[in-house]
């Protein structure tokens, strides 16, 4: 049994409070959030954390429009040179968001000497090794837990959780505004623009969900795990985007019929040559695995770890509160010092030595889900078979109702075994060429989660 002295030492040093007085960059909604959390949270954190934290000052240019949170006298302003100047101030949380005016004041804090903890996801993904770089130069961490897949601890998990593992594959998905459109598509057979809508009224989608839609905010979140995941620098070139533009009720329905259910996945998977492959796209996943379970705008991230095994991270991917529990992990991280620690550590591969290791998408093998609009005569079925076999891409399922849709012709639904992906594009041109098919071949790639049962 542990001597009674040994724990009261130890209880000693964790009640020993530490004092950080926090500059908040941008009073929106995150913003917001994170004021509530400091302010009304701030005796149960300390008693939980040892950390007692200040609100120091928040900026931002509309210093009137009333919020859900009492700030301190004197609190508010609109002048980031208040938060700057103020040595008191260790910690700066950037909260503005974009690329531009947000990267500057990021840089101006650390230069100033202050740790940063952001939710900026665009910002990290097209500008994080040089922002890593300056705070490493400033003797600074960088903490940005909230900048993928809101409140769930995944950069934690990633860069702590699972540090004796080498991370082999991951598959997540993380814009909640997709999944909640996915879901209802699915469940509720909504059409795409009524989901979208319902999406935007429920304050899941940015103010301009065209990232959301095309797989551009996906990028950003999957170029910031993949380099925690991988270690090495990924830049948003390295990623395979495709969105769900074009993804159609239809496809839905024959994908359930087959046993699919569809989900826009971010992907990160290690082949056997050690070449990584990134990419976010409509995937057809297995209808009974986890992430097929994952609905509405909830987020969930599966890694698989050479040690571990699979892990699964799930829950809120955005929102005021959620995000928010995120910004004050970090602070306390930061506050406590152990980001401090984490963040020295964070050495990823520079691009030159790693670009050679992102597997070109041409060369990504996978299963893919192909519909035509046949025309209803003789020789389809071999037409589509020719051309498959030909570009030597072997059917594993075909599924034709009878019945004809406009024009005599009728959809025809083809699932193939793994072939790479140049293979498929040149087949899928000769499918749009074919006199036998009417308009362009709908492709979709079918993505076999790995199980984890043996361990
Ligand atoms: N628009 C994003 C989403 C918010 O739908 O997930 C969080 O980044």
């Amino acid at each position: 049994m542990q001597p009674t002295w040994a724990l009261a030492e130890i209880a000693g040093d964790l009640v020993e409070e530490k004092r950080v007085r926090i500059g908040l960059v941008g009073f929106g909604t995150v913003g917001t959030g994170v004021a509530k959390l400091i302010c009304e949270k701030a005796n149960a954190i300390t008693a939980k954390m040892g950390v007692v934290l200040e609100l120091g000052c928040v900026v931002d240019l509309d210093t009137t429009t009333p919020r859900p949170v009492t700030l301190p006298d004197g609190v508010l302003t609109s002048d980031l040179n208040q938060l700057l100047n103020d040595e008191s101030i260790t910690i700066g949380v950037e909260l503005v968001g974009g690329t531009t005016i947000a990267k500057d004041i990021q840089l101006q804090m650390l230069r100033a000497g202050k740790h940063v903890v952001t939710a900026n996801k665009a910002l990290l993904a097209e500008h994080g090794a040089e922002l890593y770089h300056v705070a490493h130069e400033n003797g600074r961490c960088l903490a940005f837990e909230a900048s993928c897949a809101g409140g769930i601890p995944i950069v934690t998990a990633l860069r702590t959780g699972l540090a004796a593992n080498e991370v082999t594959a991951m598959y997540g998905i993380v814009n909640g505004t997709c999944n909640y459109i996915l879901s209802s598509m699915s469940s509720k057979q909504e059409e795409f623009a009524v989901a979208l809508a319902q999406a935007q009224e429920r304050g899941f989608a940015e103010a301009d969900p065209t990232l959301d839609i095309n797989g551009g905010d996906s990028a950003h979140k999957l170029a910031i795990l993949g380099s925690m995941a991988f270690g090495y620098e990924i830049e948003l070139d390295d990623i395979f985007v495709q969105g769900l533009e074009g993804v159609a009720q239809d496809d839905i329905r024959y994908g359930q019929e087959m046993g699919y259910c569809l989900k826009l996945l971010a992907i990160g998977e290690k082949n056997a040559e050690g070449r990584v492959s990134l990419r976010v796209h409509p995937s057809f996943i297995a209808a009974d695995c986890s992430l097929a379970r994952v609905d509405g705008s909830f987020n969930a991230i599966s890694v698989f770890g050479d040690a571990v095994g699979e892990t699964l991270y799930y829950g809120r991917g955005a929102g005021m509160m959620p995000t928010a529990s995120a910004v004050v992990a970090d602070i306390i991280d930061v506050a406590l010092g152990n980001s401090a620690t984490t963040f020295q550590h964070l050495q990823l591969k520079p691009r030159d030595e790693v670009a050679s290791l992102v597997e070109p998408i041409d060369d990504c093998v996978s299963r893919f889900y192909i519909r035509v609009m046949a025309k209803d005569e003789p020789g389809v079925v071999a037409g589509y078979g020719q051309i498959l076999g030909k570009n030597e891409i072997s059917i594993s399922g075909a599924l034709q109702h009878e019945g004809h849709g406009p024009d005599n012709t009728v959809p025809v639904v083809i699932t193939t075994h793994e072939t790479p992906t140049r293979s498929m594009m040149a087949a899928l041109k000769e499918l749009g060429d074919s006199e036998l098919f009417s308009g362009e071949p709908v492709c979709i790639r079918i993505v076999d989660i790995p199980e984890d049962k043996d361990l």
